[in-house]
């Protein structure tokens, strides 16, 4: 897990300079020590004393300064690194480090280190596209550097085209996903699904729920952070894409067991946090539906259990939402459907279930074992209800 590592942020001349305060912000918040290198031109773009303030820690700028300020050996943040990320990172350092030029406290660093090393390129696009700038990233890639690709959108330049600093959450979520690096997960393959099916009453509604993807991603991100190669199949939600996750768009309940079925074979591990619906229209209308004054009866019929059905050798683990009855109903469930462990939500505690960022919930295996948790955010519920697959895994 990310907290109590130590990451280098390396900083360059680049107008994106001031979103690297938002990395060295959210790393240090979730109780990364930052140690931040700033070039001479990154330091025409934002102080060094913004680094210091957010990062606790004294900001490297010079060789002199890390001499005062560290050790005498230069080597020694590259030695204590678990992580460096260059973000941004010009053409201009990503040319010298291609090249092996130790030219500066950054290069020197990544020269030194045998940590993974990140880079977040961000430039004009041009620049970037340049064959020049493309073979010295192609370079560092077979080194096994990380390039984190940048996004299309406004430049400096004012015009729009591909260049722009990769989003602050793809930088996040791909320093996670290299420091889960041969974490308790490694090489699983593990299948989630999030979110909530939609089923068409015509061409424009459907059948839904409140589901909004919040458990399901938090799983699927906190597998990734413990090195698992994970698949999430989602019903449509507005969360951000994780990075570093095979993300399997699908509307139905009828898709979503297509998807499950294609991703299961190779699975290890099944988990399904979707609120898959359990009716659908049994016959979608071609045309919008007109409004007429008697009212409109819809005929329906059930959707395919999926959990219910899927057969292989993979651990299974079901989620159930719960309004009454929460144990002796999830109970039934995990039975019908033959789970490992079902994860049961008691919607009807203040702050869980659908669409909330915490979640309270019991965990119940096939054994009988109940597992009573307190309210959490879903993304701490996601690691305990991980811990309880690495034990079973351990089993199988
Ligand atoms: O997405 P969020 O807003 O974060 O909310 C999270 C959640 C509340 C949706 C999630 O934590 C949760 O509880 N998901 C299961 C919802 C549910 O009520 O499932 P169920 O009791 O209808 O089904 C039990 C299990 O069978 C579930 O794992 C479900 O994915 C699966 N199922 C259900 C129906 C069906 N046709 N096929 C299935 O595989």
């Amino acid at each position: 897990m990310i907290s109590n590592k130590t990451i280098i942020l390396g900083i360059t001349g680049s107008i994106a300079a001031y979103k690297a305060t938002e990395i060295a912000s959210q790393l240090t918040q979730a109780g990364v020590e930052v140690n931040v290198i700033m070039t001479k031109e990154a330091i025409e773009f934002i102080s060094p004393v913004t680094f210091r303030a957010i990062t606790g820690k004294p900001v490297v700028t010079e060789m002199f300064d890390l001499a005062s300020e560290f050790s005498i050996e230069h080597i020694s943040l590259a030695k204590a690194a678990d992580i460096v990320i260059i973000a941004p990172a010009t053409a201009n350092i990503i040319a010298k480090l291609a090249a092996g030029i130790a030219d500066g406290m950054l290069c020197c660093t990544v020269l030194a280190t045998k940590a993974p090393v990140l880079i977040a390129p961000a430039m004009e696009t041009n620049m970037y596209n340049n064959p020049a700038t493309q073979d010295n990233l192609s370079k560092l890639k077979a080194r096994n550097f990380v390039i984190i690709a940048p996004a299309t959108g406004r430049l400096a330049s004012g015009k729009e085209g591909l260049g722009r600093l990769a989003d602050i959450n793809d930088i996040i979520g791909s320093i996670r996903q290299v420091l889960g690096r041969g974490g308790d997960l490694a090489d699983k393959d593990i299948v989630v699904t999030a979110g909530g099916t939609q089923e068409p009453i015509d061409p424009v509604r459907y059948i839904s729920n409140r589901s909004s993807g919040k458990m399901g991603y938090a799983l699927a991100e906190a597998a990734r952070d413990r090195g698992a190669k994970v698949t999430l199949i989602t019903a449509p939600t507005s969360l951000p894409e994780p990075v570093g996750i095979n993300v399997v768009k699908v509307n139905t309940a009828q898709e979503m067991r297509q998807a499950v079925e294609n991703a299961a074979p190779q699975a290890d591990v099944l988990i399904m946090a979707a609120a898959v619906a359990d009716y659908r229209p049994t016959k979608a209308a071609k045309d919008k539906i007109k409004k007429v004054e008697a009212g409109l009866t819809l005929e329906m019929e059930c959707t395919p259990d999926i959990l219910g059905s899927i057969k292989g050798n993979f651990i299974k683990v079901g989620f159930a939402a719960e309004s009454s009855n929460l144990v002796e109903n999830a109970r039934e469930k995990l039975k019908q459907k033959r789970l490992d462990f079902i994860v049961a939500n008691d919607i009807t505690a203040s702050d869980s279930g659908f669409g909330t960022d915490t979640n309270q919930v019991t965990i119940i295996d096939h054994e009988g074992k109940i597992d009573d948790l307190p309210l959490l955010p879903k993304r701490e519920v996601a690691d305990k209800v991980l811990d309880r697959v690495v034990e079973f895994l351990s089993k199988s």
